[in-house]
């Protein structure tokens, strides 16, 4: 293992900045090394694009990206999920600049060369200069390959990558936990709240697997709670609540680990009572005791933050989705999810669900702000003194592998961020 000091941190391969319980600060501030992060870890790995639910049916789109590439996410018209490099063929203007609606294709503002939902090339204006030097078929958009699973819907540049379902691997399990939030109905997005800060992109990764900093940072909106909701997130001191590495840079956290699996539920933890007016409408809109019981339990999310190496978390209620600018600018889009079935039903419900959003994560909420000023305060602090590393150690003695086989540790440590950085060494170190 090599040791970093100030006077060689700058000429080490970056794979050699990663070791087993620190990171050199260099990461979050060389634009050289931002430059290989998106050829090798965002141009490679599989990157989380939309939910199934943000294209409900056919023309449906979304505009997001892959790496450096702007991409549309489209339904098309036999219901199959594309991701359409958001480039003409002509001469290669944007197509569009929208960031979701309904369309029946899109054509270039340009001179109007128009594309299918599936990319493909339809029409040319004046077509009669292109007699015998092109063929149609030839141009269509460029479309990246698009697998999903349990209706999160990734893309890769990489034509080679492994199947999305070998890189999640036991992820999937925790997917599957995580939309058991939906109460017994799909999960849905409700909204997007969208951010800048100026700093790193890894600096937000390691955050959503930061236990440790939450009672903390996050003082003001536990003073802002009710009793119960403030006792359920103090998992501070509690031995049950754990991290588990899950492999491929991807980890989860289990901060209430009663709520882990909604659906494993024995009736024993009363509902709160800040939930009454909640109860009351569902039991006047005729839902049962036991259905109102599920959608309850579940308006609190499931209790835990799964990371998925490199973009999107998905943290109690919502996803957490970044995008590097530059080495230090992150873009972050908090997604709202809610339950998606009868209006009377799932009314109440969202509306509970998103002012639950609005109090952490909207932008006159206790959490985002709070955290924010920690990630550019850390970009701050990494500009300087380069041979002080950063820390990723804690937990690192008391680290052992569950019955699962995942290397655990207790939720406040760092072992995700240790996971995280591991996928990256490997990732960068790749030729
Ligand atoms: S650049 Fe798109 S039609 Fe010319
Ligand atoms: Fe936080």
């Amino acid at each position: 293992m090599t040791e970093f000091t100030a006077a060689t941190v700058y000429d080490l391969p970056p794979a050699d900045l990663v070791l087993g319980d620190r990171v050199a600060g260099r990461m979050y501030t060389d634009p050289a090394i931002f430059d290989q992060e998106r050829t090798k870890i965002f141009e490679r790995s599989w990157i989380w694009v939309a939910h199934e639910s943000e294209l409900p049916k056919a023309g449906s789109f979304k505009s997001t990206h892959v790496g450096r590439h702007p991409v549309i996410v489209t339904k098309d018209r036999k219901g199959e999920i594309r991701t359409l490099v958001n480039r003409c063929r002509h001469r290669g203007a944007s197509l569009c600049e929208k960031k979701t609606g309904h369309a029946n294709g899109f054509t270039c503002p340009y001179h109007a060369w128009s594309y299918g939902l599936d990319g493909k090339l339809r029409g040319i204006p004046y077509p009669d200069g292109y007699e015998g030097v092109m063929d149609k078929a030839d141009l269509g958009l460029k479309t990246l390959r698009t697998e999903s699973y349990g209706g999160m819907i990734f893309a890769t540049v990489d034509a080679d990558a492994e199947p999305l379902a070998d890189f999640l691997g036991d992820v999937k399990l925790w997917i599957d936990r995580f939309m058991a939030q939906g109460g017994g109905y799909p999960v849905k997005v409700l909204g997007t709240h969208r951010f800048t800060y100026r700093g790193n992109w890894k600096i937000q990764l390691e955050n959503t697997t930061d236990g440790y900093h939450f009672p903390i940072v996050h003082r003001s909106w536990m003073a802002s709670v009710d009793a119960e909701t403030a006792e359920m997130m103090s998992f501070m001191t509690d031995p049950t609540a754990v991290t588990h590495d899950l492999g491929n840079g991807h980890s989860v956290m289990q901060m209430v680990p009663e709520h882990s699996d909604l659906e494993a539920d024995d009736g024993s933890e009363p509902l709160q009572p800040r939930f009454d007016g909640l109860v009351a409408q569902l039991e006047a809109a005729g839902a049962d005791e036991a259905e109102i019981r599920r959608l309850v339990r579940a308006v609190h999310g499931t209790g835990f933050n799964l990371n998925l190496f490199p973009n999107v978390s998905m943290s109690i209620s919502f996803f957490r989705v970044l995008r590097p600018i530059s080495v230090d600018e992150t873009v972050i889009e908090h997604v709202a999810l809610g339950s998606d079935g009868p209006a009377e039903i799932v009314g109440p419900v969202n509306r509970e669900r998103l002012r639950a959003h609005e109090h952490f994560q909207g932008p006159f909420g206790f959490g985002t702000p709070d955290d924010s000023e920690g990630w550019d305060r850390v970009q701050r602090g990494a500009q300087g003194a380069p041979e002080l590393p950063i820390m990723v150690n804690r937990g690192l003695g008391r680290e052992k592998p569950s019955a699962e086989g995942w290397p655990t540790s207790h939720v406040t440590d760092e072992t995700g961020m240790r996971a995280a950085y591991a996928q990256w060494k490997r990732m960068m170190s790749d030729d």
